[in-house]
């Protein structure tokens, strides 16, 4: 599918596997699927052993990873290792170092977390993924679609692709967030080898293609076409463009509140911020923006006024 070749021609990889799904669930649950499966195949991990029992496979995610993630716990029998997060609320490499064990199936990284937009130490996670040999999923639903155009106006962002020297296994990107595309143009996925989708497919026999490796069935067409207006519409510099606007305008919100005696959690690596008062319980906070006509989202940890400051067409 060449749908997502705008982004720096499919996270520079070369032979890409490219789905698009209903959402970024979706694409995390493939992925975390696809790793579950390859580690029963490859490694016999996960696999009922009539001596040794059962020992149930382990992801490790940050502590700030989206709630997807428990959905492919849950759905896929999985222990959820949630690794704690340094001073800037990005995954602390010392802390998945640790939880690593004979179990692990996959390890997994986010490119602009949903809470706070931040980017884990992706290069350093794809090494210690690789040095381990295991799966390395990359959730770059929110990021996707705006670190790679940010480097065109300057911005300093760091790898968070394929080209990190055999590391990462999958990335997840969402059309319908930063992409601008109608709902839902949901998670795109890509794969970095075709075993991954092999080793999840099904037959689908009375079908012209004859297996399956989705995790939802038949689904709409009209997304896909949309995604692709889009896409065509805004090229890369209209999505450069964008989200240079993006930043601008959270850069602008940040200085403004921290002027006014907010407290910024940090400082925004995306477009996100979030922040708290010194004086007012953020609940209250809430509230009182409420009624002034402004609905704003509250984060969980840490707990904060959470604003996203989204473009348009
Ligand atoms: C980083 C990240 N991953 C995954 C998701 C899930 O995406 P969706 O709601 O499209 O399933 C989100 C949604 O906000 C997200 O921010």
């Amino acid at each position: 599918m060449k749908l997502l070749k705008i982004l720096d021609p499919f996270f520079h990889l070369k032979n890409p596997l490219v789905m698009l799904l209903l959402g970024g669930t979706e694409a995390n649950l493939m992925a975390i699927r696809a790793a579950r499966n390859m580690a029963r195949e490859e490694k016999d991990i996960g696999n009922i052993d009539s001596e040794n029992g059962y020992s149930i496979p382990e992801i490790i995610v940050p502590k700030s990873a989206h709630f997807s993630f428990k959905k492919a716990a849950d759905l896929l029998n999985l222990k959820l290792i949630e690794a704690d997060l340094d001073e800037n609320y990005r995954v602390d490499i010392e802390s998945v170092k640790k939880n690593i064990s004979d179990n692990t199936i996959a390890i997994v990284g986010v490119a602009g977390t949903t809470e706070l937009g931040m980017i884990d130490p992706i290069e350093d996670l794809s090494k210690l993924a690789h040095d381990n040999d295991i799966y390395f999923h990359v959730d770059a639903a929110f990021g996707g679609f705006s670190i790679p155009f940010l480097k065109d106006f300057g911005y300093e962002m760091p790898v968070f692709d394929f080209s990190l020297e055999g590391g990462v296994s999958s990335i997840t990107v969402d059309p319908h967030k930063m992409g601008l595309a109608p709902i839902p143009s949901g998670g795109g996925i890509i794969f970095r080898e075709k075993k991954y989708l092999d080793v999840m497919a099904v037959k689908s026999p009375y079908l012209t293609s004859k297996e399956q490796s989705t995790i939802v069935g038949t689904r709409l067409g009209a997304p896909a076409a949309a995604t692709w207006a889009i896409m065509q519409y805004m090229g890369r510099e209209g999505y450069a463009k964008n989200a240079n606007e993006c930043m601008i305008n959270s850069e602008f919100l940040a200085d403004a509140l921290f002027k006014e005696d907010f407290e910024l959690i940090v400082e925004p690596e995306l477009n996100i911020v979030a922040f708290t008062h010194p004086e007012i319980p953020t609940d209250d906070l809430a509230n009182m923006l409420e009624e002034k006509g402004w609905m704003v989202s509250v984060s969980s940890y840490p707990k904060a006024i959470r604003i996203v400051l989204m473009g348009g067409i």
